[in-house]
């Protein structure tokens, strides 16, 4: 099956949301293989959100991104970064419709609670390897996994 990175922003981690987010993906069956509560650097920052810096927007994504505590996580599961965005919801919370994280969460464009792979081909493989070495993820099966896949 297929990995994702996604990742509780600070914004989420400082209002109470992580443990909602991490239900939501446990609930709809995708399987958590790593997490790291951590402070990003800024070196990491710059890294991470490499493909926007020639933004006006950048400087100040890179400051949200290292204000506070975020919950980096790896799931894993069926078409696993799709769904990961489609639970995501629009990057701006206006455009995120209600049941998805930003669209119940959210407001305001800037801070819009979570940060997942993109679709783009080798996204999340980039992603996983920033935050992650191999042994910081776990291998194993879910019970429910045979109720889960055809
Ligand atoms: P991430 O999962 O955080 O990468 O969001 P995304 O993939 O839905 O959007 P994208 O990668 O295009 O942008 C990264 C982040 O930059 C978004 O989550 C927004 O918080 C922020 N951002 C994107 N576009 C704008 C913009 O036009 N203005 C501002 N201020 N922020 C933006
Ligand atoms: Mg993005």
């Amino acid at each position: 099956h297929e990995r994702t990175f996604l990742m509780v922003k600070p914004d989420g981690v400082q209002r109470g949301i992580a443990g909602d987010v991490v239900s939501r993906l446990e609930e709809r069956g995708l399987k958590l293989v790593g997490a790291k509560f951590m402070q990003i650097s800024q070196d990491l920052a710059e890294q991470h959100y490499a493909e926007h810096e020639d933004k006006p927007f950048f400087e100040g994504l890179t400051d949200f991104i290292t204000s506070g505590p975020v919950l980096a996580m790896v799931w894993e599961g069926q078409d696993a970064v799709a769904q990961g965005r489609r639970m995501m919801g629009a990057t701006d919370p206006l455009d995120a419709a209600p049941g998805t994280i930003r669209g119940d969460y959210g407001l305001d464009l800037g801070r819009n609670v979570i940060h997942g792979s993109d679709t783009e081909e080798g996204s999340a493989e980039r992603e996983i390897d920033l935050f992650f070495d191999d042994d910081e993820l776990v291998d194993y099966e879910r019970v429910d996994e045979s109720w889960l896949y055809e």
